[in-house]
């Protein structure tokens, strides 16, 4: 069976990623394995969406494709498996000989797929963009990835006929001492720095560019400039460690209200990082058993949060005191009150309340004027929002929770 392997930052994924697929898969692929990376050897800093961002992104996009070529695409989180900088020598390795490519197949139900992989001698292709050619020898060992996989060039009309395209892919060929293939693709020059530099996404899927809507990505991710380097690392392995722990749609939630909260912190002069930080691990434990929350909520808090729906906040904290880490008291707090608030709540811990209510992709009201007020006006929004708290209280016949009483004074 030929595998095709597609690996890149995908952010965002476009038409030209996706023609790449289907014309590698014309060319005679059995199946094409998309690699989003986690953490890229080339685009580090703050210049690059989250890793999830990223990977839920290439499975929309592939899951717009047709049919007959979605059966044909398998995708990876190998990246996410493997520990410090994505390199594709060490991803090669870990899809084949560690075993997760067949991992991944069983998994993913694509049964006859598997069944080939099983039984048939398996070959494997690189599929790269014809840019590969200038900076292959500056890859962590080339030679070592070619005897792994052939190159599998895409050619856009007329590069055969360019001397420079057939000048280099003979100079690679005769370095490394290999054959390299080509494929066609339909002619579709895209690139996503400049989708993002110019913030035109029309070479972008429509499912794509609805996702992109959604989250709000693009727009605030500058925001991370305004956080310290240590604070957006932590923020970009933990949404990598969460990838396992939380459902797509919740971590999605989680790294959204980190955004969000990082721009409000700064534009009401409170601690971005802090902000960041908390609310990036502020939903960490909600998918753990309930006994887990619960026994975590009762060594971090005793019973002071005695309902289910409340047991992931202190749950949450513990979780990020203990394996992430965190010793600062406000960021703890900002995720052990993120439920119910309490009297006196700090800047911080007011932005990430807000935050949780407020992220762009949350739709459970017409959020418009509420928005408008967390731009401008901490304490007006935390008024808005307890209001609409309470009037949900109140219609529900609860009680309220004393904590959220002692806040709602504050505002009320
Ligand atoms: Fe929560
Ligand atoms: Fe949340």
């Amino acid at each position: 069976m030929k595998i095709g392997l597609f690996g890149g930052a995908f952010d965002p994924i476009h038409n030209g990623h996706l023609s790449m697929i289907v014309g590698a898969i014309d060319a005679g692929i059995d199946l094409v394995v998309v690699i989003p990376s986690a953490r890229s050897a080339f685009k580090r800093g703050h210049s690059i969406s989250a890793a999830p961002y990223r990977y839920y992104m290439t499975e929309t996009a592939i899951n717009g494709l047709k049919p007959s070529y979605r059966d044909k695409v398998l995708l990876s989180d190998v990246e996410y498996k493997l520990p410090g900088i994505s390199y594709t020598y060490n991803t090669i390795n870990a899809l084949i000989d560690d075993g997760i490519l067949e991992e991944s197949l069983s998994k993913q139900a694509k049964s006859s797929i598997y069944n080939r992989y099983i039984k048939e001698q398996n070959e494997f292709f690189w599929i790269c963009g014809s840019d590969i050619l200038d900076s292959f020898d500056k890859w962590y060992k080339p030679g070592e990835i070619l005897k792994r996989a052939t190159l599998m060039v895409a050619n856009r009309p007329g590069d055969c006929d360019n001397e420079d395209f057939v000048q280099k892919s003979k100079s690679v060929s005769e370095r490394f001492d290999t054959e390299i293939e080509f494929f066609k693709i339909k002619g579709l020059e895209a690139a996503s720095s400049d989708i993002r530099k110019n913030n035109n996404f029309d070479s972008v899927p429509s499912e794509v560019r609805k996702f992109i809507e959604t989250h709000a990505l693009y727009k605030d991710e500058h925001i991370l400039d305004f956080c310290s380097e240590s604070a957006v690392t932590a923020f970009y392995e933990y949404a990598i460690d969460l990838f396992f722990v939380l459902s797509s749609k919740r971590l999605l939630h989680t790294l959204n209200v980190a955004i969000y909260a990082a721009k409000l912190a700064k534009l009401h002069g409170a601690n971005t990082d802090k902000a960041l930080i908390a609310g990036v691990l502020h939903d960490c434990a909600k998918e753990l058993p309930i006994e887990v929350q619960q026994e975590y909520a009762v060594i971090k808090s005793g019973d002071l949060f005695d309902n289910e729906k409340l047991y992931h906040s202190p749950a949450g904290a513990y979780v990020a005191e203990n394996r992430y880490r965190i010793k600062d008291e406000e960021i703890l707090n900002a995720i052990l009150y993120h439920t119910t608030g309490h009297g006196g709540m700090t800047d911080v811990e007011k932005i990430v309340f807000i935050s949780d209510k407020l992220e762009p992709a949350r739709t459970y009201s017409d959020l418009t004027e509420m928005r408008a007020a967390a731009l401008s006006n901490l304490n007006e929004a935390m008024k808005m929002v307890t209001e609409e708290i309470y009037e949900k209280f109140v219609a529900r016949h609860q009680g309220i929770h004393p904590l959220t009483n002692a806040m709602m004074k504050d505002f009320l």
